[in-house]
Formats: structure tokens, C-alpha cells, sequence
């Protein structure tokens, strides 16, 4: 349907919030299309969740290409033909590069499961939980050309006193999939 932005996620794991984002793009709740998913860890869990959502992959490795420079290229030629004009990070174990920086300004968003700043970068729920906060929490940012730390959008407080890290990450999950989708809802419609 025209009027609908088309969008890229990229992904390297499990792709849980992807498949939260495509479904309520498919479901007219994002009045987005996702055009192509991006994957840098070809057979990764989230090329099946596109795969039954027929969703196209685009899987493609840095290490075959001689910089970020080269590999970037190559995925922005993709998107450009594919019409995207927006990018939502999904766990993808990147920094964003000055290519897709260049062509996305302002334009490229990321999830994070921690009340940024605090805890940035892998593990941000290890990471917390081993520090011993209270509030955990998730967070939508633009991303720019630092690691979590560009211009916040929109967080969601989890308070849990508990240690089992299993039931924290299903509550740090379920709350990403529903402030990405709320998040994005209004950034693109
Ligand atoms: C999420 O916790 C997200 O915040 C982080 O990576 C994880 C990806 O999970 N950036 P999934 O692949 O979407 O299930």
C-alpha cells in the first residue's frame, strides 16, 4: 500500500524483536513495510523467522570484505534498492558505520536492554544484574557513531529483585518488543 515507509531491520541473533516488529507491520499497527531483514551471522535464528514471514534476507558476513567500508556498501546498495528509508537495529552485534550513518541521518534506531547510559555494550542485563540494581530496564536510541549512546527516544523502567537471570530476560523481552513496536508506531506513522 503506498504511503507505507519501507524499512530495514537488522539483525545477528534470535530475531525476537524482529518478528515483533514484522508482525505489527503486517498487522497495519507500524505503518511500515519490512523490505528486507539484514543479518551478518548467515543461519541465524532470526533468517527463519523472515523466512516464515516471507521476509526477504539479505545474509551477508563482514569478514568476506575487506573493511566496513566495502562490507556497507554492499548492504546500502541493497537497501537502496529495495526503496528503504529506515533502519531499526534488532541485536545487531555492531557498531553502525559511516556509510549507512551517512545515508540514514537520524534515521537508524537501536534496542537496548539496560536504562542507558548505564550498561552499554554486550551483556547490558549480566552486566546489571551483576552490578545489583533494582530497576532494570530497556531503551529506543538513534543510533550515531558511538557504542548505546546516541539521543535516547523512549525507555521503560523493570523493577525485579530477584537473581534468575532466565525470568529477568523474559521480562526484559517482552517489554522490548512492546516499546520497540510503540516506539516505532510513532516514529514512522
Ligand atoms: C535484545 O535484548 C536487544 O535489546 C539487544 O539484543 C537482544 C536481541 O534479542 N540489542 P532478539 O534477537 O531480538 O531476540
Amino acid at each position: 500500500m503506498s504511503g507505507k515507509k519501507k524499512i530495514a531491520i537488522f539483525a545477528s541473533g534470535s530475531g525476537s524483536n524482529f518478528e515483533a516488529i514484522a508482525k505489527a507491520c503486517l498487522h497495519g499497527r507500524i505503518n511500515a513495510e519490512v523490505a528486507i531483514c539484514v543479518c551478518d551471522h548467515p543461519g541465524a535464528y532470526v533468517t527463519e523467522r523472515a523466512k516464515r514471514l516471507d521476509i526477504p534476507v539479505l545474509e551477508i558476513r563482514q569478514k568476506s570484505y575487506p573493511s566496513k567500508t566495502e562490507y556497507e556498501k554492499v548492504i546500502l546498495d541493497e537497501l537502496q534498492k529495495q526503496g528503504v528509508e529506515f533502519i531499526a537495529l534488532a541485536g545487531y552485534m555492531r557498531i553502525v558505520g559511516d556509510v549507512l550513518l551517512k545515508a540514514f541521518p537520524n534515521k537508524i534506531v537501536n534496542i537496548h536492554p539496560s536504562l542507558l547510559p548505564a550498561f552499554p555494550g554486550v551483556d547490558a542485563i549480566g552486566q546489571a544484574l551483576n552490578y545489583g540494581v533494582k530497576v532494570f530496564g530497556v531503551t529506543v536510541h538513534f543510533v550515531d557513531q558511538t557504542l548505546d549512546g546516541g539521543k535516547i527516544i523512549a525507555q521503560a523502567a523493570i523493577p525485579y529483585d530477584g537473581n534468575d537471570r532466565e525470568e529477568l530476560e523474559t521480562m526484559i523481552h517482552a517489554r522490548e518488543h512492546a516499546l520497540y513496536v510503540s516506539t516505532l508506531k510513532s516514529l514512522l506513522n
